[in-house]
């Protein structure tokens, strides 16, 4: 075979050969691909290797992979805003400053210090009433312990929280359930008591219906979050018997353990964003009205930032991953996540001298999207 028969025929295998799971590229990816998102973490590399920033045209959107582009993205809502958040939330996570700042500032008061110590009581008091030598770590724990905490810090007495669960249930076997989620929350939140107080202290700024979109926010940015961390990193402890070990003999390893779970698996790996104008990032023009894809799970391993990034490592010294995003839309439960994922975490090693998983863990079934990755049941025994 001549040398140029050969580059011929080595052409022909890469037009006719099967698309390998690695293969698309930023023309043609599509990251709610099954297949994808199963594992989304190699093509984030692929992409970022071959740029920051990327147009995906499957999507219709801009990607930010790399982390200082993404770090840059989410310090600037000037430029980038959070309008594309308008359906789950208007006033302040759909809001741009100086709106939101206002909005903003009002409940940051009720995250301060003496509060998060009650909901972390409230935390630990959960996770140590569902402890049982058998369970599903999800619907049996991480779940329950982050509806618990939310509860208590909107003011939902059990009536409220069941008909929520209900709620949620039956949005599920909607065509919209989003839509059938926020409806649900938008009728029960005048049940809440941060209801009626925040329509106190700020009735002439928020209408009754922002007040609503406040509640069913706050709920919405607890809830899932914290229970997708919790699911993650009990999964780690669960497949690690060494891991589990070292922690329930150094607890002081708790918090670094903790920050690298939310490092490597976020529970939103893309935050949206508009721009409100022509812009340049990581030296790709995006247009006015465009929508931007900050992909923080891809940020959280750029081996620019994190040494070893796929790699958890409790001896980490760079720690600012963009799990809890960055800027000014910055988690608000920041601390109060975290309390509440240590306090889970804790009460199940103490409980748990030997946790494993009751299947294989390539058995596990995970809600799987362009955005999320996360198990859907965890059997655990103890
Ligand atoms: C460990 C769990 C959590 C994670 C990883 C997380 C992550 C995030 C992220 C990434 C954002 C910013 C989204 C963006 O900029 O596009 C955010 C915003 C927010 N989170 Fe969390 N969150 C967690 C727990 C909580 C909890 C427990 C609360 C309590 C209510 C909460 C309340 C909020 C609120 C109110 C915002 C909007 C802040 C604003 O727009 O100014 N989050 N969260």
């Amino acid at each position: 075979m001549t040398f140029l028969s050969r580059i011929k025929a080595a052409a022909r295998r890469r037009l006719f050969a099967p698309a390998g799971p690695l293969s698309p590229d930023a023309s043609t990816i599509d990251l709610d691909d099954a297949s994808i998102a199963a594992d989304p973490f190699p093509h984030y590399d692929r992409l970022r290797a071959s740029g920051s920033v990327q147009h995906l045209a499957k999507h219709g959107s801009w990607i930010v992979l790399g982390y200082d582009d993404a770090r840059h993205v989410l310090g600037d809502a000037a430029t980038f805003s959070n309008a594309p958040y308008a359906d789950v939330d208007a006033v302040l996570l759909g809001a741009d400053p100086p709106r939101q700042a206002i909005v903003r500032r009002v409940l940051a008061r009720r995250f301060a210090a003496q509060r998060l110590a009650q909901l972390d009581s409230t935390a630990q008091a959960a996770a140590r009433a569902l402890i049982e030598h058998e369970m599903d770590a999800v619907s049996g724990y991480a779940a329950p312990i982050s509806r618990a905490v939310a509860a208590d810090l909107i003011g939902f007495d059990q009536s409220a929280v069941a008909d929520i669960v209900e709620g949620t249930r039956r949005s599920l076997e909607t065509d919209a359930p989003l839509a059938a989620l926020i409806a649900t929350l938008d009728e029960i939140a005048p049940r809440a008591a941060m209801f009626e107080e925040i329509a106190a202290e700020v009735g002439e700024i928020l209408g009754d219906a922002e007040v609503r979109s406040l509640i069913r926010l706050l709920w919405l940015a607890a809830t899932t979050t914290t229970e997708r961390v919790i699911a993650q990193a009990v999964l780690r402890l669960a497949t690690d018997h060494a891991l589990a070990a070292r922690l329930r003999g150094e607890p002081d390893l708790l918090a670094p353990f903790v920050e690298e779970v939310l490092r490597l698996h976020p529970p939103e790996h893309l935050l949206p964003r508009a721009t409100t104008a022509p812009a340049v990032i990581g030296g790709v023009e995006i247009p006015a009205g465009a929508l931007v894809q900050v992909c923080v799970a891809a940020a959280n391993r750029d081996p620019v930032r994190f040494e070893q990034p796929h790699q958890l490592r409790l001896d980490r010294r760079e720690k600012r991953h963009l799990a809890f995003g960055s800027g000014v839309h910055h988690c608000l439960g920041a601390p109060l996540g975290r309390h509440v994922v240590a306090a889970s975490l804790t009460t199940l090693l103490a409980a748990a001298p030997r946790l494993r998983l009751r299947t294989n863990a390539a058995d596990l079934p995970f809600f799987r999207t362009a955005s999320a990755l996360s198990p859907l049941e965890l059997p655990i025994a103890l």
